[in-house]
């Protein structure tokens, strides 16, 4: 007898001939007090602590999967499935929580969990740290997907049941200062790349059965409340994307789950569904004190020496990522502004003698900037809350920039981006006549899944675009691919 329920948000409590396994449980606010669980699951709490488990798995290290809060009250006589990222930062910070019993997982790793299940991992395995698990059970195979982009070439076949991702969970572009317009163009574009994305997971894998999981949250602070606005954000609720779905997977059944449903008997649909208005207002006031906790923390206004120091850091940690590169930052704090020029070309010219235009601008609460100072959050974070602004000028990607304030702190990711962005010395694929780098510049998505057409290159993912001929990106950012004609014309 095998039993999945859903714990909410990406949580889920799996039972099989005797084992239990608890995945992704989250109950408290992540990301400086400003998601919280949607709907609210808080009621399913006591009994998710209490309970004993055989295995536990938490798929990466964003707050609203790896809940410090519920894991420090949890048995620590558990076994951890532990994805094997490069930096090991995951794996170090739950054996400081005392989760000393941990199995690491390396991509597609097995391992036998009884007598007639396994688990399997799926890593991101582009620079990102993140993962989902594949669970055989007596042949019923569940796919926790969570919001982990495996490689489409890698993902597994004759899936049963997957959960997986359907709305956003970033903050572009709903956090950076774009004319109405522009947001509405670039929001309803991300959410059709979400379901774009969901559609070829679901195909690719087979699946019989979809979970719709891992969000929206909503925000419970009154500063927030306009990202809980389905239509105008890329965090949509399932009915909004459902006729969607539905169009573009009709073999597929959906089953859709409040917290603590099992998935062979979901309830109704309840009042979050039909009255989420009414169902905000009382759940923020449920939430109050967690909420303002943010706004109650006493805090010291952020100097220019510190905010200078701490960038200087953040450079001298990845100094290979910085090669070649020169940006300056603006960071705006209440009432003070730095300019921060970026990058070892940086180094060698005098900004001063040779200005440049801050190319990205980051508006940013002084308690935030000080939570970050102080290492109680990192960028990663800060930017994930919604509540820092952003501007760009030029409105193009900054992988570098990007990249380095969301992993500069474990280096051991920005070494992989800059393998990645390594081109002719990366990994090389053939497709329809041309040889290219394997994994997508922006993310690391899988090419081999690429559209190729009209000389245009096409990745199945966020669909930047590149030119066939000179690699040149056409659309989407700013990074070129390595591509050749397989037989050079002659
Ligand atoms: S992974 Fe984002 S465009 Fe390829």
């Amino acid at each position: 007898m095998t039993s999945i329920r859903h714990l909410g948000h990406a949580g889920f409590l799996v039972e099989h001939a005797g084992l239990r396994i608890l995945i992704d449980p989250w109950f408290h606010p992540a990301f400086l007090e400003a998601w919280f669980p949607y709907p609210d699951n808080r009621a399913l709490l006591p009994e998710v602590v209490a309970g004993s488990y055989d295995y536990l798995y938490v798929s990466h290290a964003h707050e609203d999967h790896f809940d410090r809060r519920l894991l420090e009250r949890l048995s620590r006589d558990v076994t951890v499935l532990v994805p094997d990222f490069r930096s090991r930062a995951m794996a170090r910070r739950l054996a400081r929580l005392g989760f000393r019993r941990q199995v690491r997982l390396g991509h597609r790793e097995r391992y036998r969990l009884g007598p007639d299940s396994t688990a399997t991992m799926l890593l991101d395995t582009s620079h990102k740290e993140d993962s989902g698990l594949l669970l055989d059970l007596g042949g019923l195979r569940f796919l926790d997907l969570n919001d982990c982009n495996t490689p489409m070439s890698e993902l597994p076949s004759d899936v049963d049941v997957l959960a997986a991702q359907y709305s956003g969970a970033m903050w572009y572009p709903n956090a950076y200062d774009y004319p109405p317009r522009t947001m509405v163009a670039k929001t309803a574009a991300v959410r059709a790349d979400l379901l774009d994305t969901l559609a070829r997971k679901v195909k690719l894998t087979g699946a019989r059965t979809y979970v719709p999981s891992a969000g929206p949250a909503c925000f419970l602070d009154p500063e927030l409340a306009r990202f809980n606005d389905r239509a105008a954000t890329i965090f949509p609720h399932w009915e909004d994307v459902a006729a969607d779905f539905a169009a573009a997977c009709p073999e597929t059944e959906v089953v859709r789950t409040a917290p603590g449903d099992r998935l062979d008997a979901p309830s109704a649909p309840g009042r979050w569904l039909t009255d989420p208005d009414g169902y905000l207002a009382d759940y923020r006031e449920r939430r109050r004190p967690e909420w303002q906790a943010y706004h109650a923390e006493p805090y010291r206004p952020p100097g220019a020496e510190e905010v200078r120091e701490h960038f200087a850091r953040l450079q001298r940690l990845n100094r290979p990522l910085l090669a070649d590169y020169r940006q300056e930052l603006r960071i705006e704090a209440g009432g003070a502004a730095w300019g921060l020029p970026l990058g070892d070309l940086a180094e060698q010219v005098e900004l001063e003698d040779c200005p440049v235009d801050p190319g990205y601008t980051i508006r940013v609460p002084p308690r935030a900037l000080r939570a970050v100072l102080d290492g109680r959050a990192g960028w990663e974070e800060a930017l994930l809350s919604m509540r820092l602004s952003l501007h760009r000028d030029p409105d193009v990607f900054d992988l570098t920039l990007l990249s380095l304030l969301r992993y500069g702190h474990q280096p051991a990711q920005t070494r992989q981006l800059v393998r990645e962005r390594s081109g002719r010395q990366g990994e090389l694929i053939s497709r329809d006549g041309y040889r290219l780098q394997r994994y997508c510049p922006h993310a690391g998505e899988d090419l081999g899944h690429a559209v190729i057409a009209d000389g245009v290159v096409e990745c199945p993912r966020h669909h930047w675009k590149w030119s066939t001929t000179t690699g040149a990106c056409l659309e989407g950012g700013a990074l070129p691919l390595f591509i050749e004609p397989e037989e050079p014309p002659g």
